[in-house]
């Protein structure tokens, strides 16, 4: 088992990493501090995992179960909407918890409903895909999409306890598994290059899903992560480093339609075309281009840009990017392998080219 903090002061909080953690009772019994518990979960990891995690909370006095539709798609305001529904109607108070069971989907508007319920209630996250466990779990990015944009409305909200059980992840499905490698590649290309060397290293592993190297894996990727949320919780600074490949990605996603491309998957094509962006630019050379593409390879990510999309269709999507500021593009480009930086001053021509370089026509 392993340990992380996540250092925010009184609001500091565990992130724990391990085998079999589902079962471990009195892990919930330390960091839940009243008596009713609202579950959160979906309908695909409801029969895998909820008997398990209520086995685990039978001490508790009101343990209420909510189960939402699967998918992307789903993660809007009206499925919050529904686990309000369900605390006014189970009549949760002020000292209840909302428990996120499931992937970044269930974590994201779980957390946002712990966020505005009466005010603010406490909030656990139990994330079940390799994402979740590596990124969306952490950190306090909470919310839902809009159809203009990904992820557009939401709140910074922390969790009290992220509880990772790294044995759910044998169930998860090939393609939902190479999508969270994609944010676990993520960390070793914007600031930690020996581990972007490891992973190269140990990518067959991974994909066999070793439990040693996943562990290891899950690990760093959450030491890096709560560093940086530790550093700049709501992202005044360097936390925006964290979405790197993400507006190219996001745009994606939106254009798409959301849950087409797998949010992985559009990271995984973002991550590129970022990176062939800094090589226009002169900042790194072909080399950083082609040890990412054959991670992402091997990783089965996509290397190629979605058909249909138009250079015209990124710009749109990606002006109603979180990080546009005085209406100026912000993009997290690379000053050399493991090494990001924020930059506003790319001319449209320069991330066009970029976009080419990835297949996107015209
Ligand atoms: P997801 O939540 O849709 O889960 C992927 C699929 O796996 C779903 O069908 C889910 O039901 C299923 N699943 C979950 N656990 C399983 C298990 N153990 N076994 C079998 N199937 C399982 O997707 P995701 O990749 O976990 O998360 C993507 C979402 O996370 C996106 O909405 C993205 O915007 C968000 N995200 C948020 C942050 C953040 O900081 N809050 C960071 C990154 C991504
Ligand atoms: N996934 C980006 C962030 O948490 O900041």
């Amino acid at each position: 088992m392993h340990c992380v903090t996540v250092e925010l002061g009184v609001r500091s909080y565990p992130i724990i990493i391990g085998a079999g953690l589902l079962q471990k009772t009195h892990q919930f019994q330390a960091h839940i501090r009243g008596k009713q518990i609202l579950v959160v979960t979906n309908n695909t990891v409801a029969p895998l995992y909820l008997d398990s995690l209520l086995g685990s909370l039978a001490s508790f006095d009101q343990v209420d179960t909510l189960l939402l539709p699967d998918g992307e798609a789903f993660k809007t305001l009206d499925t919050v909407n529904r686990i309000f529904d369900q605390l006014l109607q189970r009549r949760h108070n002020r000292d209840t918890t909302i428990m996120a069971l499931g992937g970044g989907v269930i974590g994201d508007m779980s957390g946002f409903a712990a966020a505005c319920y009466q005010r603010g209630v406490d909030f656990v996250q139990v994330p079940t895909t390799l994402l979740a466990q590596v990124d969306s779990s952490v950190g306090g990015k909470t919310g839902v999409n809009h159809p203009l944009g990904k992820n557009m409305i939401g709140a910074f909200y922390q969790p009290q306890l992220v509880l990772a059980d790294t044995d759910t992840l044998n169930t998860l499905s090939a393609r939902d598994f190479s999508a969270g490698l994609a944010e676990v590649i993520k960390y070793g290309v914007i600031c930690d290059e020996p581990f972007f060397a490891w992973l190269e290293a140990n990518i067959e592993a991974l994909m066999a899903r070793e439990p040693w190297a996943l562990a290891d894996a899950i690990e760093r990727c959450c030491r890096i992560k709560a560093a940086v949320v530790s550093e700049d919780e709501r992202e005044s600074g360097r936390r925006a480093i964290l979405n790197f490949g993400h507006t190219f990605g996001h745009a994606i996603e939106a254009v798409q339609g959301y849950g087409s491309w797998l949010h992985g998957e559009a990271v995984a094509i973002g991550m590129l075309m970022a990176v062939e962006l800094s090589r226009l630019k002169g900042d790194i050379d072909l080399a950083v281009v082609e040890r990412l593409s054959t991670l992402l390879e091997k990783a089965s990510l996509p290397l190629k840009a979605p058909q249909g999309m138009t250079s015209d269709d990124y710009l749109a999507a990606m002006a109603v990017d979180k990080k546009v500021q005085g209406g100026r593009l912000r993009l997290i480009l690379l000053q050399s392998l493991g090494r990001a930086y924020i930059s506003d001053d790319t001319p449209k021509p320069q991330v066009i080219s970029a976009l080419r370089c990835c297949g996107v026509e015209n």
